[in-house]
């Protein structure tokens, strides 16, 4: 609008908060609640137009406030006031809108609304300042990234799936920006008959909201693709994002036939709508001038707004990393392979009476705990929601009901933060976590993982893109799962490893000889079996206490370990050895045991290779994994997944994401 009063040859002063300069105008900054101020910047105008929109959380305070300083400021100059509103006042309408329809708001920035018109309308009827209201629908066009546009240009520029928030088939009419502007101008020339009145501004004929986006596709010279914003996605976001539940609330708009009259205004003045078809030439244009603003629009959202430290003024991703595969729900936050924060809440002792982790209540406390250790994990970040540029969440492999509401966050906090998401693998955050202390990992090296529900020898290259070849996994239990059994043979508390961990430090670890499962030469070198050692611990238990005597826990427990760590040692080392690798990444729950460890660093310091294991808070299942993994992704360019993406509890390993890379296309 202060382009088209430039273009008219008026004299200008635009007035934000920051004094962004406007070209051909005078700018200047100064806040709109502030009522000197604001009868200082209108002291000569001969018309104030108020077209400010101060942020959702801030309306309530900041909408009132401004509206009563601007009246006060332009009657004291003597100035019109032109106000720029909206129709959230209407609320739910089963007729086309007209100026004289019911006010009715359904939602509480309707209500504001309401209340801010007739406080404009009534300045004006006191005498106090002459004021006329135009009043727009939903807006769209250049120079706005709004509610209605923004994830449909984006989207649509890359030939990508546009999410219509309600029922793509009503009919609706929206606000494009330029003929907005263009009518408010008008009605601060009008004659003062004009004055005293609500106008709505024109709108080119209705269509529904497929066939908008369709004609979007079609400029954009893409198939189009349409999906929906469900009501649960909207719920999700509700709940994670104060900006989501503002904006949720006006989504009703798309759940009913959204029609304004505009034939009032056509019947006085002389600004027409633009047709749709030019208006899309025209946005999409916009998008595609600055390819930043497509790619925030589509989500792609690799525009790192993020900026930090010894990269200041250079801008990083800045990924949010969720994980609730099984008992920890997880929240971490990462930036070019630095950790900023993190947060982790465990369910675990809810489960130690039931002696292992019960699913629906994992998913419970993680639907309790999730926005908890979010709020926690920025706050110690020092960063906001808003600076997150990717989120990551783990979508599998674990129990069902506790994946599923990881990634039902996951997806609500990258849709309420405009980001794109990752739906990663959980076993590939337990490999990426080990950058975050040691830096990059080699071109390829051998992983061991060793969790409660896996054990795999891998053949790892770049953990971003490159497909993860499995050596050998286990043919029964996982190494974590032989210590949680074995634990409770042994009467002790859940989880199972740390404990034999502790039990085992008094113990002698050749005080029993236990099985070293599939280390024979003619075994499979890099299969695994735990059941059968498992097995012979109970054996061992069942034919002592048959002898009466008390049961030599810490002997039991470091004579099991050493079986453990002394089979996994055996099998990494020749794995490296078998495929020239110089280095062997262990990592996993497991990977925590103390003589797991240690034995590993004899052997591979034996061997000559190095070993990199991550620090033992970050062994066993958190946030800082998942973004660690995020961030690489990020980095690498992959291209993130749709927000329908499924969660998979048996999800085999075979890359980061869950469903397979795919490298962004070369722009
Ligand atoms: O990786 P993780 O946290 O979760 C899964 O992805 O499964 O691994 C959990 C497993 C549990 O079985 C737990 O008993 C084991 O890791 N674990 C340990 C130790 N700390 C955790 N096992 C042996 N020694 C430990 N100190
Ligand atoms: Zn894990």
């Amino acid at each position: 609008m202060c382009t088209d009063l430039v273009r008219r040859g008026l004299p200008v002063r635009a007035v934000t908060r920051s004094g962004t300069p406007v070209e051909g105008a005078e700018a200047v900054a100064a806040d709109a609640t502030d009522a000197p101020a604001m009868r200082d910047v209108c002291r000569d105008a001969a018309v104030v137009h108020h077209c400010l929109n101060p942020p959702f959380t801030t309306w309530r305070a900041a909408f009132p406030a401004a509206t009563r300083a601007l009246l006060a400021a332009a009657g004291a100059a003597g100035a019109r006031l032109v106000f720029a509103d909206d129709t959230w006042m209407y609320g739910k309408v089963d007729a086309p809108m007209r100026e004289d329809t019911t006010v009715a708001p359904v939602s509480s920035k309707g209500v504001l609304r309401a209340w801010l018109a007739e406080m404009v309308l009534a300045a004006h009827a006191r005498g106090e300042v002459e004021t006329v209201i135009g009043r727009a629908p939903e807006l769209w066009g250049p120079g706005v990234e709004s509610l209605l546009a923004a994830g449909i240009f984006g989207e649509a520029a890359q030939g990508r799936t546009v999410r219509w928030p309600g029922d793509p088939d009503l009919p609706m009419t929206a606000g494009y920006t330029p003929d907005v502007g263009a009518a408010l101008v008008e009605l601060s020339l009008a004659p003062a008959s004009a004055t005293g009145r609500v106008w709505h501004t024109p709108v080119p004929p209705a269509i529904t909201g497929r066939q908008f986006v369709e004609r979007v596709f079609a400029a954009a010279g893409h198939e189009p693709r349409i999906g929906r914003i469900t009501p649960a996605m909207v719920a999700a976001m509700r709940l994670v994002s104060p900006i989501a539940r503002e904006g949720a609330e006006l989504l009703y708009q798309f759940e009913q036939p959204f029609l304004v009259d505009d034939s009032a205004f056509r019947a006085s003045f002389a600004t027409r709508a633009t047709d749709w078809d030019a208006g899309i030439a025209a946005t999409l244009a916009w998008y595609r001038a600055d390819p930043d603003r497509t790619r925030r629009a589509a989500g792609a959202g690799l525009r790192a707004r993020h900026q930090r430290g010894q990269n200041a003024g250079v801008s990083t991703p800045l990924v949010l990393g969720i994980e609730t595969s099984c008992d920890e729900t997880g929240v971490g936050l990462v930036s070019g392979g630095v950790l900023l924060g993190d947060a982790l809440a465990s369910s675990m002792e809810e489960h130690a009476r039931f002696g292992g982790v019960v699913p629906e209540v994992a998913a419970r406390a993680h639907l309790e705990a999730m926005a908890p250790m979010v709020r926690t994990a920025l706050q110690r970040a020092q960063v906001d929601l808003a600076d997150v540029t990717a989120v990551a969440v783990t979508a599998g492999p674990g129990l069902s009901p506790a994946l599923q509401v990881g990634l039902a966050a996951g997806k609500a906090y990258a849709l309420a933060a405009g980001v794109p998401l990752y739906a990663v693998h959980h076993l590939a955050g337990h490999a990426a976590v080990d950058v975050l202390d040691h830096g990059p990992l080699p071109e390829r090296c051998v992983a061991l993982i060793v969790s409660g529900g896996h054990t795999s020898l891998l053949s790892v290259g770049d953990l971003a893109r490159d497909e993860i070849v499995h050596l050998g996994d286990t043919v029964d239990d996982a190494a974590g799962e032989a210590f949680d059994k074995v634990a409770r043979l042994l009467g002790l508390p859940y989880p199972g490893g740390p404990a034999i961990d502790r039990a085992a430090r008094d113990g002698d670890p050749r005080a029993i000889a236990f099985p070293r499962p599939l280390t024979g030469p003619s075994d499979p070198p890099w299969t695994f079996s735990f059941s059968g050692l498992k097995t012979a611990v109970a054996r061992w238990v069942e034919a002592h206490s048959d002898t009466g005597g008390t049961l030599p826990v810490p002997d039991v427990a470091a004579s099991f370990q050493e079986a453990v760590a002394d089979t996994l040692a055996r099998k990494a080392v020749a794995a490296c050895a078998d495929q020239g690798a110089d280095t062997l990444l262990m990592v996993g729950g497991v990977a925590a045991n103390s003589r797991v460890r240690s034995l590993m660093e004899e052997r591979c310091a034996a061997a000559g290779l190095t070993l990199r294991v991550p620090p033992i808070r970050l062994c066993t299942d958190n946030g800082a994994m998942i973004a660690a993994l995020g961030d690489l992704l990020v980095r690498a360019d992959v291209e993130p997944d749709p927000l329908d993406v499924a969660a998979d509890p048996r999800a085999r390993l075979t890359g980061a994401l869950l469903h397979g890379i795919r490298a962004l296309p070369v722009a």
